[in-house]
């Protein structure tokens, strides 16, 4: 959509008109949280890519449809949303049942995590080389493997696990599967920005609103900062930066992946807290803001709608989407006294607003 002028820049522009985009990172939950989140990524975008980490994980075909049912119950009536599924790789997964699930268009991608890397990854994958013979079927079947790329060893500095896992893990995936589709998601370091540049086409990378926004001095401003830790945990400044070039560089291989990630406000404001920040109810008008801060909001159309779908080999949707530049303060609470659960942005103002 041509909506910059040339001459004038975006100050003046009151009305973003996009192509509709797919959130190809998100967590939905179950049950109540379900019903309160999904609603917010129907609303903006078209498809998203849902991650399988329930109680119990995903591991199968039936426990994808079933998921995929339920959140298509969660949705408004005539929503035409629609979720992608992935599976959730465990030690034991049997690459029959992958390919099952793949085949008869139940699952699009399939989930590492590496067992306790981060919220319900315990049954993850406990050494990458357990999944060799999966990882051979999915690049034979040409299914794309999403990764949570973070090592877990507790001698690792918890900073440094993206940058090691780029080394100890991605390295020999992408070598041993040289035409096997990967996706690093929400990557957070200016070493996976160089890593993913320096690759080949088969690795893409996700970026995270939040991860463009917050650096880890977040977590510390003032006091502790629950609402501002997530996995992989914000980094330096220098990180952010770098995040922030790429994403608004145009570079075909990083697109929009949010990793809306609820938790009700006490699991969060806790002893031990978990990870996870809540963006779907203003994820464009975040990346919004962050591509016009950096100059770049003539690329947010390509990001948040077009090289996810390229890089996933489907087609692009047809609908648009509308921005106005109108203040939007976000509340300090959202949910209900059931689940009251903190967004990103809480108590902030946005400078733009979807409109639909
Ligand atoms: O911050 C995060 N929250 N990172 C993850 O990897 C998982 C997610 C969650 O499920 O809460
Ligand atoms: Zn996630």
């Amino acid at each position: 959509m041509n909506n910059v002028n040339e001459q004038q820049g975006t100050d003046s522009l009151t009305r973003l008109v996009l192509r509709q985009p797919d959130d190809w990172h998100v967590h939905f939950r179950d049950d109540a949280m379900l019903a309160f989140a999904a609603p917010y990524t129907a609303r903006q975008f078209a498809r998203a890519i849902v991650m399988p980490n329930l109680v119990p994980p995903v591991t199968t075909v039936a426990a994808g449809e079933a998921y995929r049912n339920r959140i298509m119950a969660a949705l408004p009536e005539g929503s035409a949303f629609t979720p992608l599924m992935t599976a959730y790789l465990t030690d034991e997964i049997d690459p029959n049942e992958i390919e099952t699930g793949f085949k008869n268009g139940v699952f699009t991608a399939c989930k590492l995590y590496p067992a306790g890397a981060t919220t319900n990854s315990a049954s993850g994958v406990t050494d990458v080389r357990k999944i060799w013979p999966v990882l051979e079927r999915m690049q034979d079947i040409g299914m794309l493997l999403l990764v949570h790329g973070e090592v877990v060893s507790p001698d690792i500095d918890i900073f440094d696990r993206e940058a090691v896992f780029l080394e100890r893990v991605l390295g020999p995936v992408l070598n041993d599967f040289p035409a096997l589709k990967v996706v690093l998601e929400h990557i957070t370091t200016e070493d996976s920005v160089q890593f993913v540049e320096a690759a080949g086409p088969n690795l893409g990378a996700t970026i995270t609103a939040h991860h463009l926004r917050i650096d880890r001095n977040a977590m510390f401003q003032g006091g502790l900062r629950p609402h501002a830790y997530c996995l992989p945990v914000a980094k330096r400044r220098r990180h952010r930066e770098a995040l922030r070039k790429a994403a608004t560089s145009g570079h075909p291989r990083y697109f929009l992946g949010t990793d809306s990630a609820p938790h009700p406000k006490h699991e969060k404001e806790s002893a031990c807290g978990c990870a996870g920040i809540f963006s779907a109810p203003v994820a464009l008008e975040s990346y919004a803001q962050t591509f016009e801060e950096e100059g770049a909001l003539d690329r947010l159309e390509a990001f948040a709608s077009e090289f996810g779908p390229r890089f996933y080999g489907l087609p692009l949707n047809e609908g648009t989407v509308t921005l106005n530049r109108q203040p939007q303060e976000l509340p300090e609470l959202m949910g209900s006294e059931e689940i009251p659960v903190v967004p990103f942005h809480a108590g902030e103002t946005l400078s733009w607003r979807f409109a639909g």
